[in-house]
């Protein structure tokens, strides 16, 4: 694609229609997703399905929210997917109990990307903040996300606080600690209710969940 370098004025972030199902699933593949090259072709079918769920939001489809940046001319040059996190619905990883007020509470970016000809312009720190703006009018307490190690530093200026396991204390006193081998995890804070603390030599994130 042709390069021009766009003044951020003309970059237009909406949320994604069910007619966006390949242009999303196009765009989020830039990410490596890390899977081996045969589950690769089913990965982002989720996010197909999740796209057709009705859009009466505060989030723009039920528990995820999807947004695409185009350009000038409509055309679409990046997109961010947030929802729920796997390890939220997965009884060995966070107490059943707690599952309604994690999703509820915590949203993850399962994938942000932006066309090369269109990077270093500001369009996946806009599509961030737009997501996040999202979530904490919405009632959420932390976004987090998992990152390959080269972005660590994309992230930490974005202000996100990145390290290798996901750490929280949750109402009941417990401690979630998620770990995604060939990751580090990170985290925001949306609300003055939550804070980062220390725990075990982690950064760790209380007060994310009502009791
Ligand atoms: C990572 C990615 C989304 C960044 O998109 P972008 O639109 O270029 O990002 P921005 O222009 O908003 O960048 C914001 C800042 O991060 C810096 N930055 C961008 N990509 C970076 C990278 N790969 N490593 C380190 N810093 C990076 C920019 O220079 C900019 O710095 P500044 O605020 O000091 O000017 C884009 O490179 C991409 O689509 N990569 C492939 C998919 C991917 O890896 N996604 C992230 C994992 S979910």
């Amino acid at each position: 694609m042709h390069a021009p370098t766009t003044d951020l004025t003309d970059i237009r972030v909406r949320t994604a229609t069910p007619e966006d199902g390949d242009t999303l699933v196009e765009l989020i593949s830039l990410v490596d997703l890390q899977l081996r090259a045969e589950d690769l072709p089913g990965a982002l079918d989720p996010m197909r399905y999740a796209l057709t769920d009705s859009d009466d939001g505060p989030l723009s489809h039920r528990r995820n929210h999807f947004l695409i940046a185009e350009n000038g001319e409509g055309v679409p040059v990046g997109a961010i997917a947030c929802g729920f996190a796997k390890w939220m619905s997965d009884r060995n990883r966070s107490p059943v109990i707690m599952r309604r007020k994690l999703v509820e509470r915590i949203s993850t970016v399962h994938g942000l990307a932006v066309v090369p000809a269109y990077r270093n312009q500001g369009i996946a720190r806009t599509l961030l903040r737009h997501a996040e703006d999202t979530f904490r009018d919405a009632g959420y307490t932390v976004m987090t996300l998992r990152h390959d190690r080269s972005l660590t530093k994309f992230y930490g200026r974005l202000g996100y606080t990145s390290h290798n396991r996901l750490s929280m204390t949750l109402p009941t006193g417990e401690l979630l600690s998620i770990l995604d081998r060939g990751w580090k995890h990170a985290f925001k804070l949306l609300s003055p209710a939550a804070a980062i603390t220390t725990v075990q030599g982690m950064p760790t994130i209380t007060g994310a969940l009502p009791d």
